[in-house]
């Protein structure tokens, strides 16, 4: 059956509503699914429960987007069943019509969660994603009895074995399937039962051929998300580097490594984009740890926003591969500038900065660390009233980023603690790139080798932006803010 037409949606205004990040027009949103690029639009299907702002009977919402920054709101694509509700999945192009629905056909693969398994099924759409039917002989793929987690599948074309290529959740492990009709999977290998982090169930895998900057070198990239025992507490993502030769995934790490792909609290479940035009690698997430996901302050009818998409790639690191993500280049057509320092040593002082940007901004900031860095920690304040400011300031002795968002947010356990990354200087400099929505700040350091996500429920009119050293001095070596505006 065609999805029945939309209701109304209205979008209510509320002073937590971001300017450039994805949220629903109305009711409860998380994780990303579905994401593919067809025809000059990015489709964002998500979890959606349209009836709360609370997770409930999972639909996919949708959205799509030209720019990755202003987005609309489509229909539902699917919605719960006789089989059950729709969890999370991804979608393809079957430019081949493999799979016998139509060549070119947008095929979403999900899990069904039925009452007691999760299976996995397939819908289809012919008209750019704006009506979708089941397949009416779901699911295609069943659970080994006795398997409760078996869910998230994320589907794509290898093409060097002229194959489709399954990654699914199963426990605490990733299974890999193959299939030449999307209807047929044959179980091919299975990682991760010896490595990384099982402090939570393994969910929604994403697996992704990256380049190593600046050399002709691929390497494939795991993504895993694991439901707690994150850095920041809670849900959060690990990622494995390595090698897929269509049946097996081979990590280069030793077991007990364990990568995490942002060491902010909100960063869940992220999924890059099937097809994206010019081999771009582009991702997003949900914003939002399920630790306190559904207790967030209900911003007006709807809770969750999607992270910023970013661009991902690896970076050699000495020895290492190291993840790298970047916010998309579109993001630059938002920036006005300002305001704008020369060279300034902050010497045991706090300097209150032009509060003219607005609430919506970016911050670039380099401060040298080195031998005549006498400050024990420094850094800025952001979003700040007369009451407090979040945080976000370097430990120079402990090499640690560190966000603070006590002064920006509900009581709620494990919100205002705290959150620490790793960062050493590099070439004597810390660099960050900070992104500033009316509910969220997402830190990238070092040219986006370490990143930090998180939500802000600041008072409306929180605006003020400070630079800080304590026990002595830093030199910032340059600092630009912009005001970002999608209108
Ligand atoms: C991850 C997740 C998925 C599941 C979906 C249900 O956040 O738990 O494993 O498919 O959310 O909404």
């Amino acid at each position: 059956m065609p999805t029945p037409a939309p209701t109304q949606l209205i979008r209510p205004t509320s002073p937590l509503r971001p300017s450039f990040h994805f949220t629903p027009n109305s009711g409860w949103l998380n994780d990303p699914n579905g994401m593919i690029y067809l025809d000059g639009e990015y489709h964002l299907f998500y979890q959606h429960n349209p009836a709360a702002t609370v997770w409930g009977p999972m639909h996919w919402g949708h959205a799509v987007s030209r720019d990755l920054l202003s987005w609309e709101e489509l229909p539902i694509a699917l919605a719960p069943d006789d089989i059950g509700a729709i969890f999370s999945g991804s979608a393809v192009i079957d430019r081949d019509n493999t799979a016998g629905f139509g060549a070119n056909a947008m095929v979403a693969i999900f899990t069904h969660a039925a009452k007691d398994k999760q299976l996995q099924s397939l819908a289809y759409s012919k008209d750019r994603g704006r009506t979708w039917t089941k397949y009416k002989s779901n699911p295609v793929l069943q659970p080994p009895d006795g398997q409760a987690n078996y869910r998230d599948p994320k589907v794509f074309w290898f093409a060097e074995g002229k194959y489709w290529v399954m990654a699914l959740a199963v426990a605490k492990e990733i299974w890999f399937y193959r299939s030449s009709n999307l209807k047929d999977w044959t179980e091919s290998s299975r990682f991760g039962a010896d490595a990384g982090s099982h402090g939570g169930v393994w969910e929604c895998p994403e697996l992704i051929q990256l380049n190593v900057e600046g050399t002709d070198e691929k390497r494939w990239v795991l993504v895993v998300s694991v439901g707690n025992g994150a850095p920041a507490g809670g849900s959060g993502v690990q990622y494995f580097v390595g090698q897929f030769d269509g049946v097996t995934f081979t990590s280069q790490d030793a077991p007990k490594t364990i990568r995490w792909m942002d060491y902010g609290a909100d960063f869940y479940a992220p999924q890059a984009w099937n097809d994206a035009p010019h081999g771009r690698k582009l991702a997003l997430a949900w914003m939002n740890n399920w630790s306190y996901g559904d207790k967030t302050p209900d911003s007006g009818g709807w809770r969750g926003s999607m992270s910023l998409p970013r661009e991902l790639s690896l970076r050699q690191d000495g020895k290492d591969t190291v993840l790298v993500q970047q916010p998309v280049r579109e993001l630059d057509a938002l920036n006005k500038p300002c305001v704008e320092w020369d060279a300034k040593k902050i010497d045991r002082q706090t300097i209150l900065l032009d509060q003219a940007c607005g609430s919506v901004q970016e911050i670039r900031v380099t401060f040298r660390v080195d031998a005549n860095t006498t400050a024990s920690y420094f850094g800025l304040r952001v979003r700040g009233n007369a009451a407090g400011a979040t945080v976000i300031g370097y430990n120079v002795q402990h090499s640690k980023l560190i966000l603070n968002r006590s002064a920006a947010g509900p009581k709620l356990p494990g919100f205002a603690a705290p959150h620490l990354a790793p960062l050493e200087p590099r070439q004597g400099v810390i660099t960050l790139r900070i992104l500033i929505d009316q509910n969220s700040v997402e830190i990238f350091a070092d040219d986006g080798r370490v990143v930090m996500t998180e939500q802000l429920f600041p008072e409306p009119g929180s605006e003020a932006v400070a630079v800080f050293a304590e026990d002595g001095a830093v030199d910032v070596e340059s600092l630009a803010m912009y005001h970002l505006s999608v209108n």
